[in-house]
């Protein structure tokens, strides 16, 4: 994509990252990813973030179209991950009187990543940076995604430059602004980006979306995905509700089979939700990357676990996803668990401890020993319909009470 105005003087000049698998070499990147840099153009010239190092080139050559790159005057480094700061020691050497701006807590790290000493300045909160018909404000929103991480505001035109926050997976399909997508077609990238990356500071997001309210917004310019400029209420209410953990009325089911007894059980559950009339998604653990298995316990109220004993514990795929919510500390989920043993349990023993660990209100569990009978399949459905039914009485509190709000558009 060629850079792209989006608002008088502020230029988008990111790029589309179609080849990197694993972000932050961890996360699938099915669809890829974009990198967004800005530059904002008044009687001086900054660019807000830059892009991973291999882009760096074409960083440069989306500037040049709008003015020599050397003649930068500011490099503001909202977030030191090098998915957004990698081409820093490129940009200081083709625009050497560049001067940084980043946050007090960033300049170690610039030094630390990239041996960047001079020519940098810490910007404070409220600070204030006069491009010349162009005014950028600074505003610290520490551990979104790093401690060091902030948004740049653009005062004349209402622009926010939030980084990591409201972001998501996904590069960008032709088009840079949400109101020009169906955004369905993003959703599930944002959601699974929002619970893999950022999920686990929802604390920190939801303090800086209450740090940001005051200021005038027109459009949200994060540094990956979509550039809102209209609704931009949409995507801050989704990030708020996904930083709340309320969780939609829903079921994921995960569960791990080694010979398909499990998987049976799985069945059966999954028929007792959708008789509750509550939506459910089936996902093997050992199949399906824990990235997305994440984005759905993330996504849904509801979260039945079922897991043959293994090695004395839970089936692994199924423990690494439960340490791993606990690592992302995610909160308010109504669980169901089943599974099977061969000849002595452990595996339902030590996710029910788990379960009460994270404070998670558990509806019960079917447990049983090889193959499931007809009573064991009868109970599988039962409990969740009883989950279903947990799941389906949370989201009509939560609608008294004002929420859900994502959705409403
Ligand atoms: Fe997109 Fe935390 O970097």
């Amino acid at each position: 994509m060629n850079p792209i105005e989006i608002r008088p003087g502020i230029h988008w000049v990111g790029v589309n990252d179609r080849t990197t698998d694993l972000f932050e070499g961890l996360w699938p990147l099915p669809h890829g990813v974009s990198y967004n840099a800005y530059l904002v153009v008044g009687t001086k010239a900054a660019l807000i973030d830059s892009v991973k190092a291999p882009f760096g080139e074409e960083l440069l050559r989306k500037i040049a179209r709008i003015l020599p790159p050397d003649r930068l005057d500011y490099l503001v480094v909202n977030h030191m991950e090098p998915d957004h700061s990698g081409a820093l020691p490129l940009l200081r050497r083709v625009a050497p009187r560049a001067e940084v701006l980043a946050t007090k807590a960033a300049l170690p790290m610039l030094d630390r990543f990239y041996g960047i000493r001079d020519g940098v300045r810490a910007v404070a909160d409220g600070d204030k940076l006069d491009l010349g018909g162009k005014v950028l404000s600074f505003h610290p929103i520490p551990f979104v995604h790093w401690p060091e991480t902030m948004a740049t505001f653009e005062e004349s035109e209402g622009v926010l430059f939030p980084c990591d926050a409201f972001g998501g997976f996904r590069a960008l399909d032709g088009a840079l602004f949400a109101d020009a997508v169906d955004f369905a077609h993003y959703e599930d990238e944002v959601l699974r980006y929002f619970s893999n990356i950022v999920g686990m500071q929802s604390a920190a997001v939801l303090r800086a979306i209450e740090r940001l309210r005051d200021l005038r917004i027109e459009v949200v310019a994060p540094s990956h995905g979509l550039v809102w400029r209209k609704e931009v209420s949409r995507i801050v209410e989704l990030y708020a509700r996904w930083a709340r953990m309320e969780g939609d009325p829903g079921v994921t089911i995960v569960y791990g089979s080694m010979y398909g007894e499990t998987l049976r059980l799985a069945e059966a559950v999954a028929h007792g939700v959708r008789e509750a009339g509550v939506p459910v998604r089936v996902l093997d653990a050992a199949r399906v990357h824990v990235s997305f298995l994440l984005r759905d316990a993330w996504r849904w109220r509801g979260l039945i676990l079922g897991s043959p004993t293994y090695d004395t514990g839970p089936f692994p795929p199924v423990e690494h996803l439960v340490r791993l919510l606990e690592r992302k500390r995610l909160k308010n989920r109504v669980v169901g668990l089943f599974g099977s043993q061969a000849w002595a349990g452990g595996a339902l023993r030590k996710l029910g401890e788990k379960v009460a660990e994270l404070g998670w209100d558990l509806v019960g569990e079917v447990g049983f020993l090889g193959a499931p009978t007809a009573e064991d399949l009868a109970r599988g459905r039962e409990l969740g319909r009883e989950v279903a039914a947990r799941v389906a009485a949370a989201g009509a509190t939560q609608s008294v009470a004002g929420g859900p709000q994502g959705r409403k558009t």
